[in-house]
């Protein structure tokens, strides 16, 4: 016989009792379910603090929506990201992140995500053009990305674009208080599924706040186990990649960064960064 294990994420804190929190993630451990580890749930100065965070940088992205044009290279959106991010008092995420050289991703049409800014990468009409902004404030990380369609855009495209946004939504809406992370997914899934399209599985969502990338991973495609148990307190990105084709990818070797899908097709993308609440969820970041 086969011993299955638990992975027990969850421990009480030596000398003291048990709350109710702890008995109750302590009753979903004990059936077999996978909990949070503790330091995955942050405390409200931690949360408000990642609100801040948010703040600046839903502020780079209006800024952006505000400034992009045909014609404008992708070395321009990094300088307005850098400059108004520390104009803020705030640092960009991806600086220096892994050795990434710029302050943020710009990822064009069959870019999936983590394409570096270049001065020669011009904007063009049609282009569907990902910007995913990351900012510490005060030691607090937040995380979103929008799509910008530049200028008169195939409808195809367009499609794509609001259907990606759609499954960002239908997955915040499965957010709630002692669900599970995989129906985010399920749900993510179901609708990219209906409108022909696929969802990238090699990349994924991820907790965020002390650090950039934290524990769980937040995968966009349906799995048969149901995930980690949603607490209040976590905080984490849903950040779907649609494909209008297959939903495979790959990295470019030159700059070990831009990932591309393999047929060449578009992908799009949304990011929210999220805190679980004791009734639903709140965006932190737009
Ligand atoms: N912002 C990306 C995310 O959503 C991470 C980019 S890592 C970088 O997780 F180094 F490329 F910036
Ligand atoms: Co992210």
């Amino acid at each position: 016989m086969s011993l299955k294990r638990i992975k027990n994420n969850w421990h009480p804190i030596k000398g003291e009792p048990l709350t109710d929190f702890d008995k109750k993630i302590l009753y979903y451990q004990n059936k077999g379910f996978l909990v949070p580890k503790r330091k995955l749930i942050k405390t409200p100065e931690q949360i408000e603090g990642i609100r801040k965070s948010g703040v600046v940088n839903t502020g780079v992205l209006n800024l952006i929506a505000e400034k992009i044009h045909v014609g404008m290279s992708t070395a321009e959106i990094d300088k307005l990201v850098y400059d108004y991010t520390v104009a803020h008092g705030a640092i960009p995420a991806p600086l220096n992140y892994e050795g990434f050289p710029k302050s943020v991703c710009t990822s064009i049409n069959e870019v999936v995500c983590h394409g570096i800014p270049d001065e020669k990468r011009i904007l063009k009409e049609g282009d569907i053009v990902n910007v995913d902004v990351s900012t510490i404030l005060d030691g607090y990380f937040s995380d979103a990305s929008r799509m910008f369609m530049v200028g008169e855009v195939s409808q195809e495209c367009k499609k794509l674009v609001e259907v990606t946004k759609e499954c960002l939504e239908i997955g915040l809406e499965k957010v709630k208080p002692w669900g599970f992370l995989g129906d985010i997914g399920k749900a993510i899934q179901k609708h990219a599924d209906k409108h022909g399209y696929s969802v990238v599985r090699d990349l994924c969502g991820h907790g965020v706040g002390l650090e950039f990338h934290e524990e769980p991973d937040v995968e966009h495609f349906a799995k048969k186990s149901k995930g980690m148990l949603l607490v209040p307190g976590m905080v984490f990105t849903i950040e779907p990649m649609i494909n209008m084709g297959k939903y495979d990818v790959y990295v470019d070797d030159e700059d070990g960064w831009t990932i591309y899908t393999d047929d060449g097709l578009p992908s799009a993308q949304w990011e929210y960064t999220l805190v679980v609440t004791e009734t639903g969820t709140e965006v932190l970041t737009h």
